[in-house]
């Protein structure tokens, strides 16, 4: 797969599976853009390492978001892929979680998604093609106790993809959605150990992803390799949500 001559915007990549995602398309020769909020000291390593481009930005911030693609548009022109990859999780169960914490989680994982999906739908249209990639979560396939906020903002993603698709597909736009199960990074980090076997237990493949793992399908999704692919959803889990346990 090569990327050369493309720009590519991937929101959170200092980590986890953006950070994946930043260098497996810039080893496949995009110009590579790609958003932080806290962690300044990996961005500007992840910069240096690999020559992408670390933009300071908050999900929350729509002035924020339309600089940074007024940005990447005077210094390429295009761009070409978006990755929606930023998240928050915060798992309460309802009763003892607060309103300002549904809003939160929404308010980064959905209409952070929305903002940034706004923002490039113009240079894209005006180029009559692009692809954005939505990273939503198993949890908004399935119920999880604790992640009412959480799995619904992913579940609204995978309906936000569907109807993205087909607003934006007319236009020579492919708007797909990648499906992570549990993955190894910094937000599954804090899980217990005893929760971490339990869900391991559940997997058929019999252990955590790795970022790796995800951001081969989300370079696929943006290739020319699916170029017959949109509005769909691809579940990236080892298995976890293929059967049910007895
Ligand atoms: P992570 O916690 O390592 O990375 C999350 C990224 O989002 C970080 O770069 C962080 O700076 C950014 N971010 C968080 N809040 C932000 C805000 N308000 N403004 C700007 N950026 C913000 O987590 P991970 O695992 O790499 O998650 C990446 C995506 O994958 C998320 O959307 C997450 O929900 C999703 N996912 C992760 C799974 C896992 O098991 N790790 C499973 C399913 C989905």
């Amino acid at each position: 797969m090569t990327f050369a001559g493309k720009t590519v915007l991937v929101t959170g990549g200092a980590r986890g599976i953006g950070r994946a995602v930043v260098e497996d398309f810039r080893q496949a020769g995009a110009t590579v853009y790609f958003t932080y909020r806290k962690s300044q000291e990996l961005a500007e390593r992840l910069a240096a390492e690999s020559g992408a481009v670390a933009l300071p930005c908050s999900q929350s911030a729509p002035e924020q978001i339309e600089a940074a693609v007024s940005t990447i548009m005077a210094q390429t022109g295009r761009i070409d892929v978006l990755v929606n990859n930023a998240g928050v999780r915060s798992d309460q169960f309802i009763v003892l979680s607060a309103y300002e914490q549904w809003r939160h989680v929404l308010d980064v994982n959905l209409d952070g998604a929305w903002r940034w999906a706004k923002a490039v739908s113009i240079p894209m249209m005006s180029a009559s093609s692009g692809a954005i990639i939505n990273i939503a979560s198993v949890g908004g396939l399935v119920g999880i106790a604790g992640q009412t906020a959480y799995s619904s903002s992913k579940g609204a993603i995978l309906a936000f993809t569907r109807s993205l698709a087909a607003e934006l597909g007319t236009r020579g736009i492919r708007v797909n959605c990648v499906v992570p199960g549990f993955i190894e990074t910094d937000m599954t980090a804090t899980l217990s150990p005893a929760l971490k076997r339990e869900n391991t237990r559940r997997i058929l493949l019999k252990r955590m992803g790795q970022p790796r793992e995800v951001s081969g399908v989300v370079l696929f999704l943006a290739s020319d390799a699916a170029s017959y692919i949109i509005g769909q959803h691809i579940v990236v889990d080892g298995g976890l949500t293929a059967t049910v346990s007895f």
